[in-house]
């Protein structure tokens, strides 16, 4: 059976690039602390009690999925904005996107009886029109229970991000993320993995926070799980990462739906957040650097086509 690489919390964000690449998962050991751990679960668990079972087999009948994790716990905020995990995704997402942004937030709960989920890749999401060279995702699951192969550790198969869409994986070559409560299992949109199998009498909690490229839809609808009124109470980093910023040059304007002539016709999406509107598309650093990429881009075809 093959297991993950794991590595201490402090890792550098260019070695956990690569292995994602190569492996496509891996552990962070010892990211929160036992303080921590309860502080996430005092404001979690009321949640996680009032939520029901999947509605099919891929979703679990055994496990519940809960959301809006930005707007319901302060504690969860601190999770997503981790540095480690966001030093992660600069390494890993900004090779393929201006900015990326907050795709999904959910405790999962694998109950007692749960089976295996089916394997599948995450980045299926997007419905398989990706192509294989755009890697969209970067995924953790923060363990608040220890996972063992025998409470549901997530399934995983290292190496298989490169692996043709037919390849199926056999059994010898399925990992488990064992790992204990605060450490992070941390994976790809690309790699091969599914929820575990639940043969113990106690729930595994995990906490899915995951990121996306800021040219993608997200799988949870940010701007209705945290609407305005709660984001703006937010950290202005955490804002844009929920998508209260451009995505790009052109990507994430509205026109305030006003009289004619009582507002202003375009702002950028932090406006709705209530700042001076726009004062400032909060781009002008992105705007700089998409030029120059551009022009990069455009001196490159030059030289290939003379
Ligand atoms: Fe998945």
């Amino acid at each position: 059976m093959p297991s993950l690489k794991h590595l201490p919390a402090d890792a550098p964000a260019a070695e956990i690039a690569t292995i994602l690449d190569s492996d496509g998962a891996l552990v962070l050991d010892d990211v929160l602390d036992a303080a921590g751990l309860a502080g996430v679960r005092a404001e979690i668990d009321p949640y996680i009690e009032a939520t029901g079972n999947g509605r099919d087999a891929f979703a679990g009948l055994q496990t519940t999925r809960t959301g809006a994790l930005i707007a319901r716990s302060p504690a969860c905020r601190e999770l997503v904005m981790h540095p480690a995990i966001l030093a992660a995704c600069d390494a890993f997402l900004n090779r393929a996107c201006d900015r990326y942004q907050l795709h999904l937030t959910q405790v999962i709960r694998i109950r007692p009886g749960q089976p295996k989920q089916p394997l599948h890749r995450d980045r299926l999401a997007w419905g398989g029109f990706l192509p294989a060279s755009i890697e969209p995702q970067l995924n953790t699951i923060w363990a608040m229970t220890d996972f063992t192969e025998a409470n549901g550790a997530t399934q995983v198969v290292p190496g298989s991000p490169a692996w043709p869409e037919s390849r199926r994986a056999e059994p010898h070559e399925v990992g488990y993320a064992e790992m204990k409560a605060g450490s992070v299992l941390v994976y790809s949109g690309s790699v091969i993995h599914a929820g575990g199998e639940n043969r113990t009498d106690a729930d595994r909690i995990g906490i899915n926070l995951t990121y996306c490229l800021g040219w993608l839809r997200q799988e949870e609808n940010q701007y209705l799980s945290c609407p305005p009124a709660i984001a703006r109470t937010l950290d202005p980093k955490l804002q844009a990462l929920l998508g209260y910023a451009m995505g790009g040059y052109a990507l994430g304007y509205f026109s305030p739906p006003l009289p004619p002539g009582q507002g202003p016709e375009v702002v950028p999406p932090q406006a709705a957040l209530g700042e001076a509107l726009a004062t400032s598309w909060g781009g002008e650093d992105l705007q700089d650097a998409i030029i120059e990429r551009l022009r990069a881009k455009l001196a490159a075809a030059e030289v290939a086509a003379t």
